[in-house]
């Protein structure tokens, strides 16, 4: 049985006061039995979030460097996230590839350096509005899973949660509706089987993303390839956040 995930991305929003009071909020009204959660800060507070949250909540990064160490002004390194205690790391989502070029390939060398610093990848993954309208979004997707994905073994694959978040329901309000969600979905579980074996399929948690909100996140969750969804904007209001939380159970 997949727990179900909610996951926060709060993006590069919030200066630290605020982020300190999400946080405590979100640790205040969660009650953590059905379901797990996990935000994503800004990484210049993650040590200040870590304190508030304890092990409660999990924290992750937006990002991680592509490098091992050294000489990379500007970058952190998964290394660097484990020994700050982070648990997690975002890799390929839509706005680093369209805004900072990161291609499946850098996705593919972040993935390994998250695994091999002992994180948890949640791998993004998605089409956007043109490729979906030309009706290839499982194409696209399918290479985006084997050119950064499936190289791993079993085992390190077994350890990555993915997220599909089509870029057209990014922050638009436009949310896929559970059938495009739940099809992509199974999509997805079918090609892990595929490349893996049915276990390892099932196992996996596939989170949804894209204008998940509390009034339409039951309809994702009850979708049986739907394990969860990595919430942007919704995710800033601990209410809000908490109701999807609370739409999981
Ligand atoms: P959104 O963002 O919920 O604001 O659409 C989702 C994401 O980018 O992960």
């Amino acid at each position: 049985m997949r727990k179900k995930l909610i996951a926060g991305n709060w993006k590069s929003n919030l200066a630290k006061s605020n982020a300190i009071q999400l946080a405590e909020a979100i640790l205040e009204q969660g009650i953590l039995v059905d379901f797990e959660l996990a935000i994503f800060p800004p990484e210049i507070f993650i040590d200040s979030i870590l304190e508030v949250v304890k092990s409660t909540v999990k924290v992750g990064a937006q990002n991680c460097s592509q490098y091992t160490e050294g000489a990379f002004t500007g970058e952190t390194t998964a290394l660097q996230l484990a020994s700050a205690g982070v648990q997690m790391a975002l890799a390929g989502h839509s706005e680093r590839r369209h805004l900072f070029a990161e291609t499946n390939e850098v996705v593919k060398l972040k993935i390994d350096k998250v695994l091999s610093a002992g994180l948890t990848p949640v791998f993004c993954c998605g089409e956007a509005l043109e490729t979906r309208k030309a009706n290839e979004q499982n194409n696209w997707v399918e290479q985006q899973l084997e050119e950064s994905l499936f190289h791993l073994t079993q085992a390190d694959f077994s350890k990555v949660i993915i997220a599909y978040e089509p870029i057209w329901a990014i922050g638009t309000g436009v949310v896929a509706t559970p059938k495009e969600a739940e099809e992509m979905h199974e999509f997805i579980r079918k090609k892990i089987a595929a490349k893996y074996d049915a276990a390892t399929a099932e196992s996996t948690r596939i989170l949804y993303g894209g204008s998940v909100k509390a009034d339409n996140a039951k309809a994702l969750f009850s979708c049986p390839n739907i394990d969860g969804a990595l919430v942007g904007g919704a995710s800033l209001k601990a209410n809000e956040f908490l109701a999807i939380a609370n739409a999981a159970k």
